[in-house]
């Protein structure tokens, strides 16, 4: 888990107290240091690199803020999107469509025929989807979706490589997909799979790049068609809990390199990391408002909850948590850590030692640059929080708050109900 600096036991992100970034733009909010995202695109990208040539594509899927898909295009990233609006906003961040792989799953020929308008490359994910889009662009830029029954995840909901999962074309039939594509008039460039997601060992990789690398093989042997590039999707780990190590990317680079140099004639990987890019770039800020102490319970209850911040109920995942203002100080009390939602089901984190607390005090949950604003809703009618972008002292709102009528936005009474 990374660290962060203090100054009498106050956090510092990005050359920056949290708590005067928590007075200054109100709570909850969403804080990203620039460095940090910079510097784990850097050790990605270098750790493949420095191998064999690697486009690394960043999944938005984690984090759509503009800014933040910015700073990573500066930086020569590409994107994985999974929607259109995913595509139009990395191209709304400044990324050439060649830059952007679009990769859906139950895709509509709308969607396709707007991908195509936009010159976004797209990942066939079905049979279905590869014979509506010879209707509508015949010979366009494809590459294919394997399901290769690999699959590993923090939970069961985001393992997607097991062939029981929606996605891809079964590894059994994708040497046919593939002849199908050619039959039709495509000439597919890559060939691609996603395992899932929050995966802490390099195995599973390794295990996923040999059966790739065989279907390649075959798709070159039998149909004597040489596929430029291997993606092997996004899905590297990272520690959420002090006990838990970061992912060895030097290794994981150095295990699916060489397999892929030796064995196969692909001149070129693809990764779509998400969560490894972004994810321990942000912290999210909350105000500690009332504290309960019950026989059974002692609650610090915050003005971030599963509205915010949906991992901890919806997946039951870790997120750790410091005090901003009490930075350092050893933990003495338990407590569960709720938000403002009614539901019992709202909590940040149960049964966490923290130092004492009191009303005002600013909860820092790390590790909330992926999934975390991305996978916020308004429920309850509250809006979501800003989104802060923090660089050498400096701080920028990258991302308003939303408001009552941002809520009321697009909603109509109909006249009758208004007489
Ligand atoms: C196709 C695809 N690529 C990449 C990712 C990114 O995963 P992660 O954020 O775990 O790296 C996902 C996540 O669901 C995905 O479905």
């Amino acid at each position: 888990m990374r660290q962060f600096q203090s100054e009498n036991e106050q956090m510092i992100i990005g050359g920056m107290k949290a708590t005067d970034l928590a007075d200054r733009f109100g709570t909850p909010i969403y804080v990203t240091e620039e460095d940090r995202l910079r510097e784990n695109f850097r050790r990605i990208y270098d750790a493949f690199n420095k191998r064999m040539p690697t486009r690394i594509h960043f999944a938005c899927k984690a984090n759509a803020n503009l800014a933040i898909m910015r700073v990573l295009e500066q930086e020569g990233s590409c994107i994985d999107a999974v929607s259109l609006g995913e595509a139009e906003l990395a191209l709304k961040a400044g990324y050439s469509p060649d830059r952007i792989l679009y990769t859906g799953t139950s895709v509509s020929n709308e969607e396709m025929r707007q991908l195509v308008q936009r010159k976004v490359p797209i990942n066939i994910d079905s049979p279905s989807q590869l014979r509506r889009l010879a209707q509508i662009a015949p010979g366009y830029r494809i590459s294919m979706r394997v399901n290769p029954d690999v699959g590993a995840g923090h939970h069961q909901h985001v393992v997607t490589g097991k062939k029981t999962t929606k996605f891809g074309i079964p590894k059994g039939a994708i040497v046919n997909a593939y002849a199908e594509a050619l039959a039709l008039g495509f000439k597919p460039y890559g060939l691609h799979c996603h395992i899932g997601a929050g995966v802490q060992e390099v195995g599973p990789f390794i295990e996923v790049t040999d059966v790739m690398i065989e279907i390649a093989n075959e798709v070159r042997d039998v149909l004597g068609l040489k596929l430029e590039v291997l993606d092997l999707g996004g899905g590297i780990g990272i520690p959420y809990k002090p006990s838990e190590h970061e992912m060895d990317v030097d290794l994981l680079a150095d295990a699916i390199t060489s397999r892929v140099k030796e064995h196969s004639s692909i001149r070129t990987l693809a990764l779509e990391p998400g969560r490894y890019l972004v994810c321990d770039s942000t912290v999210l800020l909350a105000r500690v408002h009332d504290i309960k102490d019950t026989p059974d319970k002692r609650f610090a209850g915050t003005d971030a909850g599963f509205n915010t911040l949906i991992r901890p109920a919806f997946y039951g995942s870790y997120h750790h948590i410091a005090v901003a203002n009490k930075f350092g100080r050893e933990p003495e009390l338990t407590y569960d850590v709720v938000g403002p939602i009614c539901e019992s089901g709202d909590f940040i984190a149960k049964d966490r030692k923290l130092p004492r607390l009191a009303e005002g005090d600013v909860l820092v949950v790390y590790d909330t640059g992926a999934y975390g604003y991305a996978m916020s809703s308004t429920y309850n009618s509250r809006g979501r929080p800003a989104e802060v972008l923090v660089h050498d002292g400096q701080a920028q709102v990258v991302r308003e708050a939303e408001t009552v009528d941002d809520l009321a936005r697009g909603q109509k009474i109909p006249s009758r109900l208004m007489l």
